[in-house]
């Protein structure tokens, strides 16, 4: 029992008289809890730890960093570190995103793209243009703006009322499309119509960014329709909407490319990102934003008022730069692009269990859904979700050894984001975990 740590998106109860899985140690693709058990870190600790766990020479660039300069702002300063990691990422980041605003994290990255798409329209005399559009079930942040980003109406309720003026539309959920459900192309025609729909609704000269996730996490990762993104940059081409692409996770390998947008090839107005950027060796994120969404901010007394003390902190910039400084020594980008059809068929061989669904996702990125029925795809009810995904499956999965997530923000899946570094083996090992434990699983329905 922890007295004083207030574990984040916990019900702290479940800890009252249970001990919280303490882990203390990681190498590769493993982790270790204070027990000395291993498990494989079937999530990268959140989406997060890339390159793996262990890596002596992040944890020294962050040493070196600390000794020669701990901590300096970018308000009105600079340093070397963050400038060189801005310019690797323009570099990196597809056509014209070319000015890199540092931020601690994801939510952070999102809430500076809203906020700079309404000062943008402000500056360039289109006032009210401030609205924004994002999809059911997906999750952006837990910031007010963030928040009410998110599809998930639960995780808002308590924080009501949120910010105004964030509208959603349809996700790209194929396995449960209510329309062209036997024509992938079809679907994405009209999922990403929707956004058209919802724009002409409320009035283009009333909206200012739609922001999508290049594969959407929540609900079990749902990526795009081929057709998908084109037809959105159409729609907002036609609309002067900014697409803003939140790749929090999507980003550096998750999908086999630096960047989601550039993997699928559509060209966003702003990338947000995080996590992977440092492999969570150090906190950062980051909104890259287009040349032309800087230029009014690049006269006069412009000037985007927005910042935070930790944003482009040096020790994160130089681990950031180190760990992509590994990503191109170990081709892992190549790595995931090639290892990505035997993880989906290692993981497909599940389909013969009555309780999967679906397997989908890309990259090193795929959920599982679970259902009742798999005839009919009938899902559980909200008491059988509590008693099988919050009540088993978390806990039994950990204890087989598979650290991944059981997540019912949206139908019940299993996530799976592993580390970028793992190979066959490891995929087999998840397999073999996911094949015991789900077999128990539907023996408890
Ligand atoms: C797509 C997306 N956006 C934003 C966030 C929020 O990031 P953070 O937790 O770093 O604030 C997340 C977190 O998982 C995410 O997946």
């Amino acid at each position: 029992m922890t007295d004083h740590l207030w574990m984040h998106f916990t019900r702290m109860s479940a800890y009252q008289d249970a001990e919280v899985p303490t882990i203390v140690r990681g190498d590769g693709p493993y982790i270790w809890d204070a027990q000395g058990r291993r498990y494989l870190d079937g999530l990268a600790g959140l989406f997060v730890v890339q390159v793996g766990h262990g890596r002596v020479e992040l944890a020294e660039a962050a040493s070196k960093q600390a000794a020669e300069l701990a901590f300096f702002p970018v308000w009105s300063y600079a340093h070397p570190t963050a400038v060189e990691l801005a310019d690797r990422l323009a570099e990196l980041a597809p056509g014209d995103l070319n000015k890199v605003f540092f931020t601690t994290g994801g939510g952070e990255a999102v809430e500076s793209a809203w906020k700079l798409a309404k000062q943008y329209f402000k500056l360039t005399g289109r006032p009210t243009k401030h609205k924004v559009i994002s999809r059911a079930i997906a999750y952006h942040g837990t910031p007010h703006g963030a928040l009410s980003l998110t599809g998930l109406p639960e995780l808002k309720a308590p924080y009501e009322p949120l910010v105004p003026s964030a509208f959603r539309v349809p996700n790209t959920n194929f396995y449960r499309a209510p329309e062209h459900g036997d024509d992938l192309e079809a679907f994405g025609r009209w999922a990403a119509d929707r956004i058209a729909e919802a724009i002409e609704f409320e009035g283009p000269e009333t909206v200012a960014a739609v922001f999508l996730e290049p594969v959407q996490n929540a609900g079990g990762c749902f990526p795009p329709p081929p057709g998908y993104f084109e037809r959105v940059r159409e729609i907002c081409d036609e609309h002067d909407v900014l697409l803003v692409s939140d790749e929090v996770i999507c980003a550096f390998g998750r999908l086999g490319g630096y960047f989601g947008s550039g993997v699928y090839g559509y060209q966003p107005d702003i990338i947000t990102c995080a996590k992977g950027l440092t492999s969570g060796y150090a906190p950062a994120g980051a909104m890259i934003a287009s040349d032309r969404l800087f230029e009014p901010f690049a006269r006069g007394t412009a000037m985007f008022a927005h910042g935070y003390t930790w944003g482009g902190h040096p020790v994160s910039s130089a681990v950031a730069l180190a760990n992509l400084e590994i990503f191109e020594r170990e081709k892992l980008n190549e790595h995931v692009a090639n290892n990505s059809p035997a993880f989906r068929a290692t993981l497909e061989k599940l389909l013969d269990l009555p309780i999967v669904g679906d397997v989908r996702g890309d990259g090193f990125f795929f959920g599982i859904e679970l259902v009742k029925d798999k005839a009919t795809r009938e899902t559980f009810d909200e008491a059988e979700s509590e008693r099988l995904l919050r009540g088993f499956l978390s806990k039994a999965l950990f204890e087989a050894g598979l650290y991944c997530r059981a997540d019912d923000r949206g139908d019940p899946v299993i996530q799976l984001s592993p580390p970028l570094i793992c190979e066959q083996p490891h995929f087999d090992e998840m397999e073999q975990i996911l094949r015991r434990v789900l077999t128990e699983a539907w023996t408890r329905i």
